[in-house]
């Protein structure tokens, strides 16, 4: 074996030898570097005769690519296996079983609001929406509610720019939704030709200072309307009490008008609910506020109170959502716990 033979066959062991890609490179310049073997067998070169260079030099370089290829065959073996390390370590088992994925739903006072409005769509009603920011006219005047009248202080809410407030209740879509519909029956209404009747409900939020594990700050409303030449309390008690059967799957539920007092009906009514089976069997449970639509409240609608006689309602969707299904405090509905939420799916 020659002297380069065996330089080339050292150069290959310690190569073999070196287990990280900093070793190799260590390794490599102990022959390739510029005071490596190799090189300073090029740089002694110089004294040799052009005869010598030739052969000599030819010889140097077959053991330099010798070296070379060794070093590019160790650089990707180590390459190599740090990538099976790797690939190891990020290995994942395929065969597991996948992870579900989580969907999401409607929230169980959305689905109560759904259910009203497909329970009272089925019976005629049309649905109405309404700003939640209001005038003091729509919240209070325009409903016989004028300013210093004593039931403002229940409905103590929150005042924006410009004096507009949060609506206390939904009973401001009564006049918005009546003024709505006269002006679209208005030549007609002239005329002397009537109108169709007004047969409408309208959900959504509504706001008070208040808040315990019974009322929150935010609520909802849904406020219901029916105005016409010959509508009864009996027409009210009907529909209202098969509102309540249906929505609580429950054909022996029975009602209870209550007197009571709101400032834009007279005669005003709590509607309570009683169950016959169940766990809230025998108790009377508050569900709206009712009643015989105040004349004031018929002339601020557009129409004459003389002809016009309507009844409203006003329920909590909250509270009957607690109710069917048994839950005891309202904070739970807002505190977007997905525990909780992800049981009415
Ligand atoms: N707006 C009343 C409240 O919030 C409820 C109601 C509506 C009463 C319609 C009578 C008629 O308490």
């Amino acid at each position: 074996m020659t002297e380069l033979d065996s330089l080339v066959e050292a150069a290959r062991s310690s190569f073999a030898q070196a287990q990280t890609p900093a070793d190799l490179e260590n390794a490599k310049a102990l022959y390739l570097g510029k005071s490596g073997r190799i090189t300073e067998m090029m740089k002694g070169m110089a004294s040799l005769s052009v005869e010598e260079k030739k052969t000599f030099g030819a010889a140097v370089n077959v053991a330099k690519q010798g070296i070379e290829a060794a070093l590019t065959a160790r650089r990707q073996a180590l390459a190599d296996a740090e990538l099976a390390v790797q690939l190891k370590a990020e290995a994942f088992d395929v065969t597991l079983p996948g992870r579900p994925l989580t969907q999401g739903g409607l929230h169980p006072v959305s689905l109560t609001l759904e259910r009203i409005e497909q329970i009272f769509g089925s019976m005629g009603f049309e649905v109405a929406q309404g700003p939640e920011i209001e005038t003091d006219w729509f919240n209070f005047t325009a409903l016989n509610t004028p300013e210093d009248h004593p039931a403002r202080s229940m409905h103590d809410t929150f005042y924006v720019e410009g004096g507009h407030l949060l609506r206390t209740h939904t009973s401001p879509m009564q006049i918005r939704h009546a003024v709505q519909h006269v002006k679209r029956y208005k030549a007609q209404l002239e005329a002397g030709k009537g109108m169709p009747e007004i047969r409408v409900i309208a959900p959504g939020r509504t706001y008070r200072v208040d808040s315990d594990a019974t009322h929150s700050p935010m609520f909802h409303q849904c406020e219901g309307l029916w105005i016409g030449e010959n509508v009864s309390f009996k027409d009210l008690k009907v529909v209202f009490t098969d509102f309540c059967r249906t929505f609580f799957e429950s054909d022996d539920l029975v009602l209870r008008f209550r007197p009571s007092f709101f400032p834009f009906t007279e005669p005003s009514a709590e509607i309570d609910i009683q169950f016959q089976t169940g766990p809230l069997a025998g108790r009377w449970l508050e569900v709206a506020g009712s009643g015989q639509v105040h004349p004031n409240v018929v002339r601020n609608m557009g129409l004459d109170p003389e002809k016009f006689i309507g009844f409203a309602f006003g329920m909590g969707p909250d509270r009957l959502t607690m109710l069917r299904y048994g839950v005891n405090d309202l904070r739970l509905f807002f505190d977007g716990d997905v525990r909780f939420l992800s049981q009415f799916q």
